[in-house]
């Protein structure tokens, strides 16, 4: 059965979405690159960038603490995460590159 839902880029169905900011919650996991965009998206419908939650569980390698390659400035994602909320992580210089 072929799909009938929409295709192409993600930001093209959140443009058109009716989004109340005060209730609307939105989890984020995909390509880094993804990211980027949706959130352009997301901030002209006025959703706070602490109801946006984003995963980084990409940059994992041993999971516990020791490896270092999860780590975001002074934030292990291991430890701390892998799941942060976009206020928490927005102002880290590496934070979603
Ligand atoms: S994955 Fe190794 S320290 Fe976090």
């Amino acid at each position: 059965m072929p799909w009938d839902g929409d295709v192409g880029l993600v930001t093209q169905p959140i443009r058109s979405l009716k989004i109340n900011p005060d209730t609307t919650i939105v989890a984020l996991c995909g390509p880094p690159v993804m990211y980027k965009f949706v959130i352009l998206e997301l901030d002209a419908h006025g959703l706070p960038h602490d109801r946006i939650f984003v995963d980084l569980e990409r940059r994992m390698r041993c999971g516990v603490g020791k490896c270092g390659h999860c780590q975001i400035n002074h934030v292990y994602c291991c430890q701390e995460g892998p799941v942060f909320r976009l206020s928490e992580i927005e102002r880290l210089p590496e934070g979603l590159s």
